[in-house]
């Protein structure tokens, strides 16, 4: 009995990444994206798992993710995805972690850290061929930042890579296009630097398009069994590794008509029994959920009523119950013949699953199975 625990099979984490392996096959690198503490469900252990399972390189998104990831692994390769500030440019190269470049002036700023630091930067060149975000949308500058990498003493030319806007969604032709765009690019810089990893897939292309596979993948939400097309995980054979669990705290009579939580949004429509959970949205059950979300106790879905509270939501057991303080409940994950996807939760929400497992907080130990 313990009031919240995120339990974390890292044995799934494994055969996840085995399971993308094979899609990829042997001459493609998996790398395992372990960024926002592994997308909620612990940096660390999840990297480790996911080398076991297969992948060879492991990228973060901040400077500090660098350190904690590149202190515990410091010989696998590693990639800081995001934008650096000096200071965290100082932090990652520290780390051993390989850096995103896109702009010339940073490029010289890698240089002049790389020669302090006494050993070269390697750099990934991005290229924004249409996500609109980090990267460098002109070709030529892309082409010419490559170019200058591969030229400085301080620095190697480690990658050119881009990233997709529209991999999770089937109908959209905008993936072909950037493959496309990406593709030119790629291959002119590939010409010159016969060495250079090529990459661009994320779960969704990997899942969707050989083509997009190139020298290496870089990907996250599958290594963790959550589905990047928001169905059922079980489609593609991948296995959701984090479940979350509560326990029933008490269970009293509810009178029809009586109310449970903060403005009194649910009241009873027939005498019936209600269940307390000692979590709430401090620990990441979004308020979203209030009367509109299911719990499995005893192997049976019960409603989630009244408003979520910070550390408390209250579950609809009905008259006839045989539910008792001390049951587990299961708010993610399976219990008995069912289970509760982290997919189904945020489609409630009217989100994604990425953002349900990021979203459970720091206050529930994640404990590894
Ligand atoms: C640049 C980049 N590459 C790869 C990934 C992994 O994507 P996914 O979790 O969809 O596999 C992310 C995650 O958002 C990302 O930002």
């Amino acid at each position: 009995m313990a009031r919240a625990t995120a339990r974390i099979d890292l044995g799934a984490v494994q055969r996840n990444c085995a399971r993308l392996k094979e899609e990829v096959g042997v001459d493609v690198e998996l790398c395992a994206v372990v960024k926002a503490d592994g997308y909620g469900h612990g940096g660390t252990s999840c990297a480790d798992a996911a080398l076991e399972g297969g992948a060879t390189r492991l990228a973060v998104a901040t400077a500090a993710e660098a350190e904690l990831i590149g202190r515990a692994l410091p010989h696998i390769p590693l990639l800081t995805m995001g934008a650096l500030t000096p200071d965290e440019l100082d932090s990652a190269l520290g780390a051993g972690s390989e850096i995103a470049a896109w702009r010339e002036g940073f490029l010289g700023l890698v240089a002049e850290r790389a020669r302090a630091w006494g050993r070269p930067a390697r750099v990934h060149v991005k290229h924004d061929s249409g996500m609109g975000r980090l990267g460098n949308r002109d070709p030529s500058r892309v082409i010419a930042i490559a170019r200058a990498c591969a030229a400085n003493e301080h620095l190697e030319l480690a990658g050119i890579w881009t990233h997709f806007a529209t991999a999770d969604e089937p109908d959209s032709n905008f993936f072909d296009e950037q493959l496309e765009r990406f593709s030119v690019v790629a291959e002119a810089v590939r010409r010159e630097f016969p060495e250079v990893m090529v990459h661009a897939a994320n779960s969704a292309a990997v899942l969707r398009d050989r083509r997009s596979h190139f020298d290496m993948v870089r990907c996250g939400v599958a290594i963790y069994g959550l589905d990047p097309f928001q169905r059922d995980p079980a489609e593609r054979d991948l296995t959701p590794a984090l479940s979350l669990h509560s326990y029933v705290a008490d269970v009293k009579r509810f009178a029809a008509g009586d109310s449970a939580g903060y403005g009194r949004t649910w009241r009873a429509p027939a005498d019936t029994k209600v269940a307390v959970l000692p979590l709430g949205y401090g620990d990441g059950v979004r308020r979203g959920l209030s009367n509109n979300a299911e719990v499995l106790i005893r192997g049976r879905r019960h409603p989630l009523v009244g408003t979520i509270s910070m550390d408390n939501v209250t579950i609809d057991l009905g008259a006839e119950t045989d539910v008792e303080p001390g049951d587990e409940a299961v708010l993610i994950g399976p219990q008995g013949d069912d289970a509760i996807l982290a997919e189904e939760m945020a489609s409630r929400l009217g989100t994604i699953n990425y953002e349900v497992t990021c979203g459970i907080s720091s206050r529930v130990p994640r404990v590894s199975t």
